[in-house]
């Protein structure tokens, strides 16, 4: 499996498990059927509220620690410096791990200081409490905010599918070697029924989830289907295996919908 570079001490597998709306049994019965197929990546957050049943499929799986790579997000809420330690080594406690490969800002929050925010993520990097330090749903005026502070950031997960192509967003993050996560990567399953990924999926004789992922892939852009379904995780996992002609890729970026599926009313995508 690819991995793309975020810092000296962490590169994040280019194909990872989703788990949000992913809880109880259901969670860790994905989590282990991923593991067991040979996912090493898991994406959680703290609202998720899963980091428990991450922990006991990671132990039923008998995999090593420095195996895996574990994502979890810290809500726009906890955003305070003193929170932000606080709730790092609960998570800790919950995954019953010693550290967090990679640790984001899950909503940005004007009303904190970023500094005061990144200070805190800072720290927690120089004690090995997290090895990379992201951010999520940052626009382009947000990131410049956090640079701004000089602290590090390696990682922007932010929603991006063939309906919802941020290729501006991506050219800034790569300029800032910032690796971008997609998260709700096949569109919450509306980007499998377009046209042309339906042609693209009869031409390569793979799924149309395959093509989706695989034109994220095939850009360097880190992609975390989330699905419950043995099959479905299995179908996704080998969407890494083969490669798309730089003309679909092209013929799937034209698409772009502007089709934003998550947008809650606490959102602010204009600035
Ligand atoms: N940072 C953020 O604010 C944020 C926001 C949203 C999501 N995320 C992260 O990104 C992950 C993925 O996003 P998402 O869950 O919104 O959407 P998604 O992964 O694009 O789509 C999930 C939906 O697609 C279906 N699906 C998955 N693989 C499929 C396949 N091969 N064939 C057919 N259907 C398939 C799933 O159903 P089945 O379960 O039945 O397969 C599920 O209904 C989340 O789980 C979460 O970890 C982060």
């Amino acid at each position: 499996m690819k991995k793309l570079r975020l810092n000296a001490q962490a590169e994040i597998p280019i194909l990872g498990l989703g788990t949000w709306q992913l809880s109880g049994s259901e969670c860790q019965s994905a989590v282990e059927e991923a593991l067991k197929i040979g996912y090493r990546h898991i994406d959680s957050a703290d609202g998720y509220g899963n980091h428990q049943e991450l922990a006991a499929a990671i132990k039923n799986s008998g995999l090593k620690r420095d195996e895996l790579f574990i994502t979890s997000k810290i809500p726009a809420i906890h955003l305070e410096h003193q929170e932000v330690l606080d709730s790092a080594h609960r998570y800790l406690e919950e995954l019953q791990t010693n550290y967090l490969n990679l640790l984001l800002i899950h909503w940005p929050n004007s009303s904190i200081p970023i500094k005061d925010t990144l200070s805190a993520f800072a720290q927690l990097k120089d004690e090995g409490v997290i090895r990379a330090i992201g951010v999520s749903n940052f626009t382009i005026p947000r990131l410049e905010e956090a640079l701004a502070t000089n602290v590090e950031i390696t990682n922007n997960q932010v929603e991006f599918h063939p309906s919802l192509n941020q290729a501006d967003l991506k050219e800034f993050c790569d300029q800032h070697q910032i690796v971008v996560t997609a998260y709700s990567p096949v569109g919450r399953g509306e980007d499998l029924d377009l046209p042309v990924i339906l042609e693209l999926a009869k031409k390569y004789e793979k799924t149309p989830s395959q093509i989706v992922l695989n034109w994220l892939i095939s850009q360097d852009i880190v992609a975390i289907p989330k699905s419950a379904n043995p099959k479905h995780i299995q179908e996704n996992f080998a969407s890494t295996e083969f490669a798309l002609s730089a003309e679909d890729v092209a013929a799937i970026s034209h698409l772009d919908g502007h089709n934003r599926l998550v947008n809650p009313g606490f959102a602010d995508f204009n600035s």
